[in-house]
């Protein structure tokens, strides 16, 4: 193939097909020593199209490799009856599927069909044009190929009454193994109505509902590519909470247009998954419970946004890893313009892994993400310093286009009037008439990256914009941002990583300078550690 994964753009240390549209990241499963993750993938084209899943693997998260398609659309390229929507991948370790044999373990997708005509299944069943249902595949080469369940498919082909009929909108199932009460889970979203339902199996063909969750807090546009996992809290396997995540669009989070996540901490008995009062915001906790969809705001300022960024959508936590090994990986686009950024013959990346745990931090539960690579074979030494003050620019020259910054700074009094803000530019032009800031604004506490000015941002008029997160800085009075800079994207880290922001920005090639900047005072001892990162394709 002519693809060198160096063109313009090209992200180095994150996935991207070589050629073609990707969204979703689907039925990531850990096994054999293997990271495997399908996503949702067009193989006909650069925009959304014949939706299939595609097929990458891995054995450290970091170094990617691309693998035959593993669910092309039925029918592609001319007459497509089926399309292969968002799901998941579990290894059915006792084969209650019956679909295993020899001993080996099958493994087991289950995602949702999208049917864009009226049609009559080889199962007998009846579907409507553009139903959506949910169907299931097997797999017994270790998820190499897959054979789709004809006989019986789709395994659920509607809602409950009385959902059943007005909305088409049912999809993206996450499943899982719960062991208390040796059962298959799977959530399902009712994306028009903010509802996720639980549904429960002992076999994964058979499927009971068992309870429905929602709508809560933000409730923008759908809800779609929901996930429910337990996570111990601070660390403690004796106090495990649950987490639910929920994607929204539009409706992500406030100052961003187009799509978003937010999620949820509560607790799950194997049939129903209840919030935390106090993870459920507002005055009325009632009448948020019932409040309709029709009426409600597309953004919601108190829901917890498990990235503050516009391009972190749809992510899905791994199968098949211990719970203090959570992993979760993201599409890194946005629904707004993601058919438009201006790469080439690809479009569209994943966020780097993130690994998750939940700590109490500011007497608040959150979810805290940390960034995962095998960032030692891929980063080089850090030049590590200490600057004693800022105040204006301080000069960095040109540091790269793949880099790892680390900023830890004593936060400040801000200034009456005027900004008070402290952080690093980069990806700029020599003359810095293109750059993308990441900073910290001290009178509100927040993070934020501005990217108004870093490169080409002419494809969508939402897109040049600055988005702000809050976070608080740490007990010793210090703020640390932990910023990861590729071809195409920056994403921050701050504090312990309860907040983060993920952008893409698309600057020239030269776009290599960086500085340092202070305005409204100065900023005193800053620690600085900036490290060249690889690209995970040579
Ligand atoms: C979310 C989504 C899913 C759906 C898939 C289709 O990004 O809309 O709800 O399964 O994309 O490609």
């Amino acid at each position: 193939s002519n693809v060198s994964y160096t063109e313009l753009y090209r992200p180095q240390y994150h996935y991207t097909p070589a050629r073609n549209w990707i969204n979703d990241p689907n039925g990531l499963v850990y096994a054999d020593g293997t990271y495997h993750m399908y996503y949702q993938y067009n193989p006909g084209g650069d925009t959304w199209g014949a939706m299939s899943w595609g097929h990458a693997s891995s054995k450290d998260l970091t170094h990617w490799k691309e693998q035959p398609v593993a669910l092309l659309a039925r029918g592609y390229p001319d007459n497509i009856t089926e399309m292969f929507f968002s799901g998941s991948v579990v290894i059915d370790q006792n084969n209650t599927s019956g679909f295993g044999n020899k001993g080996d373990a099958p493994w087991v997708a289950m995602y949702t069909s999208y049917y864009p005509l009226q049609q009559v299944l080889p199962s007998g069943k009846q579907v409507r044009d553009q139903q959506q249902a949910q169907s299931i595949a097997y797999s017994l080469d270790h998820g190499a190929t897959w054979t789709t369940y004809d006989e019986h498919n789709p395994i659920i082909l509607d809602p409950p009454a009385p959902y059943q009929d007005q909305y088409l909108d049912f999809r993206d199932p996450n499943i899982f193994w719960y062991q208390p009460i040796k059962k298959w889970v799977a959530v399902i979203s009712l994306a028009k109505l903010h509802k996720l339902l639980i549904y429960t199996s002992p076999n994964l063909r058979q499927w009971s509902l068992e309870s429905e969750f929602g709508p809560f807090n933000a409730v923008g546009g759908v809800w779609e590519c929901p996930n429910l996992f337990p996570l111990p809290l601070d660390g403690d396997e004796s106090k495990v909470k649950w987490v639910a995540i929920v994607g929204l669009n539009p409706g992500g989070p406030p100052g961003t247009v187009g799509s978003g996540i937010q999620y949820f901490v509560g607790d799950f008995n194997g049939s129903t998954f209840t919030p935390d009062l106090n993870s459920i915001h507002g005055g009325d906790k009632d009448s948020e419970r019932t409040r309709s969809f029709a009426n409600s705001p597309a953004t919601d300022d108190n829901a917890n946004w498990l990235d503050w960024g516009p391009d972190f959508y749809a992510a899905q936590a791994y199968n098949g890893l211990p719970q203090d090994q959570r992993t979760i990986i993201s599409w890194m686009n946005n629904w707004q313009y993601g058919a438009t950024i201006p790469t080439s013959p690809w479009r569209s990346a994943m966020s780097i892994p993130r690994q998750l745990s939940l700590k109490t931090i500011d007497q608040k539960i959150a979810v805290v993400q940390e960034p995962k690579e095998s960032w030692k074979a891929i980063t080089e030494a850090g030049n590590v310093s200490t600057v004693p003050s800022v105040t204006g620019v301080h000069r960095l020259g040109e540091i790269g286009k793949a880099v790892d910054i680390q900023l830890t700074f004593p936060s400040r009094e801000a200034a009456t009037n005027g900004s008070s803000e402290f952080g690093i530019i980069v990806r700029a032009s020599e003359d810095f008439s293109q750059q993308t800031r990441v900073g910290y604004d001290f009178a509100t506490q927040q993070v934020f990256i501005n990217r108004t000015i870093s490169g080409d941002v002419s494809f969508d008029s939402t897109f040049a914009s600055a988005y702000y997160a809050p976070l608080s800085p740490a007990t010793d009075n210090t703020v640390t941002l932990h910023i990861f800079v590729d071809w195409s994207s920056v994403e921050v880290f701050g504090g312990q990583g309860q907040t983060t922001i993920t952008t893409q920005i698309f600057p020239s090639d030269n776009a290599t300078y960086a500085q340092l900047f202070s305005t409204g005072g100065s900023t005193n001892n800053v620690q600085l550690s900036i490290s060249k990162v690889r690209s995970t394709w040579t």
